[in-house]
């Protein structure tokens, strides 16, 4: 291994006259990103061919066109051993071309282009992992082509976590390219505290999604608590979307729990927590009803909401949440979660944000999935919902007409 060669990769410096330059877009990227990733589905079965007619799908059934951008490869390309200089090599089973070819097609179609690496010695999947090569595999990425890297946390050394993601995102900034940095930790190590802090552009603060429901519920929920550091530069990403996979994917595990109508819940409480939306289905062949939701307009402008902040807890009763979101142009989302088996009635109470009747404020609400109008209420509302769904209502506050 050898790092010669490595000050010539280094951006030059600012001159002094930049420094004092405001400068306009400092950040890599202002919203959550939108793409797909090849692991829900494909785990270690994916191939070049697989590659290239998902980017034309993204492209041909206009997913790309509202934001769907970036396509990922997961785990599992590269051969198990380096090559004599130290680098990574791509499986030239899986993809003959290699990941220089592949970058150029993906870049020909307007998109950009994603890989997965890991802090530890291996990766999640047993693969070699960038510990101790970080700046040889941040130039490499760079070299192919690479836009974004999913960085996960298996098999590590002794050593503390953010100094790991540290230590990868600085090689990043020196490989000469624009890469975003995706770390994938899982929220552990209390990674709240210090995300930011390395330089990582979205984090993962959840465990694995699988294609069931209680998996599904359990991490939204627990992300209720674990989305607070989400702001525009470091988007906090509740893993990739089951939405579409029906059974058919490797997080399925054999075990398939999922209707449309959770799909649908899924999709929508993604939206509303503002995390990054990389679909998992095989969108060659995704269902109506999905593509649908992930071309849903209004639901993807709520994800992708300029002011990114998160939402917070209003009221919640044993099985059921409902919580408000602050979003750009002085509007607000408000959600009503029902996770019970059974349909409920879930309360939102304005008194609690000071918006008792007596103020002669009210709210005028668009449901994002119906598409009904609310006008004028006030004082509070309350929804019976069925079980195992959401609504979100988005609106904003006026005197009551
Ligand atoms: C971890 C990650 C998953 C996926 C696999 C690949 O479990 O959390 O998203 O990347 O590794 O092995």
């Amino acid at each position: 291994m050898t790092l010669t060669g490595f000050y010539d990769i280094i951006k030059p410096q600012q001159n002094s006259e930049n420094l004092y330059k405001i400068k306009e877009n400092i950040m890599l990227i202002t919203r959550p990103p939108m793409g797909w990733n090849s692991w829900n589905t494909f785990a270690e079965n994916i191939t070049e061919d697989l590659i290239k007619e998902t980017a034309d799908a993204l492209v041909d059934k206009g997913l790309a066109d509202i934001g769907y951008k970036y396509v990922v490869i997961d785990d599992c390309w590269a051969l198990m051993e380096r090559d004599a200089d130290g680098r990574l090599v791509p499986d030239p089973k899986k993809f003959p071309s290699g990941m220089k070819a592949l970058a150029d097609y993906i870049h020909s179609k307007g998109l950009k282009f994603g890989i997965y690496s890991c802090d530890g010695y291996k990766t999640c999947a047993g693969y070699p992992g960038s510990y101790g090569y970080e700046y040889i595999d941040a130039k490499t990425f760079a070299d192919w082509g690479v836009d974004y890297l999913k960085y996960d946390n298996c098999n590590k050394p002794d050593v503390e976590g953010r100094l790991l993601y540290n230590r990868m995102s600085m090689a990043l900034k020196a490989s000469g390219r624009d890469i975003v940095f995706s770390a994938c930790n899982w929220g552990t190590e209390d990674s709240d505290s210090w995300i930011r802090s390395v330089g990582a552009h979205l984090y993962r603060s959840t465990g694995d999604i699988f294609d069931n429901y209680n998996n599904y519920a359990n991490l939204m929920i627990d992300q209720i608590t674990r989305n607070h550091p989400s702001a525009p530069g470091c988007f906090n990403d509740l893993d990739m979307l089951i939405t579409g996979i029906y059974g058919k994917g490797h997080v399925s595990m054999g075990v398939y729990s999922c209707t449309e109508e959770i799909y649908r819940m899924h999709f929508l409480t993604w939206c509303f927590y503002g995390s990054p939306l990389m679909i998992g289905c095989d969108i060659r062949n995704v269902d109506d009803a999905s593509l649908a939701l992930f071309k849903n307009e209004a639901l993807v402008r709520l994800a992708q909401d300029a002011e990114a902040r998160p939402p917070f807890l209003v009221q919640r009763g044993p099985y059921w949440y409902t919580m408000l979101r602050h979003l750009e142009d002085g509007e607000y989302a408000i959600a009503y979660i029902n996770i019970d088996d059974n349909d409920m009635t879930l309360d939102c109470d304005f008194a609690n944000f000071g918006l008792g009747e007596e103020t002669g404020l009210a709210f005028d609400f668009v449901d994002l999935m119906s598409g009904e109008q609310m006008k004028n209420v006030s004082g509070g509302l309350s929804l019976r919902l069925d079980g195992r769904s959401c609504r979100i209502l988005r609106g904003r506050v006026h005197a009551k007409a």
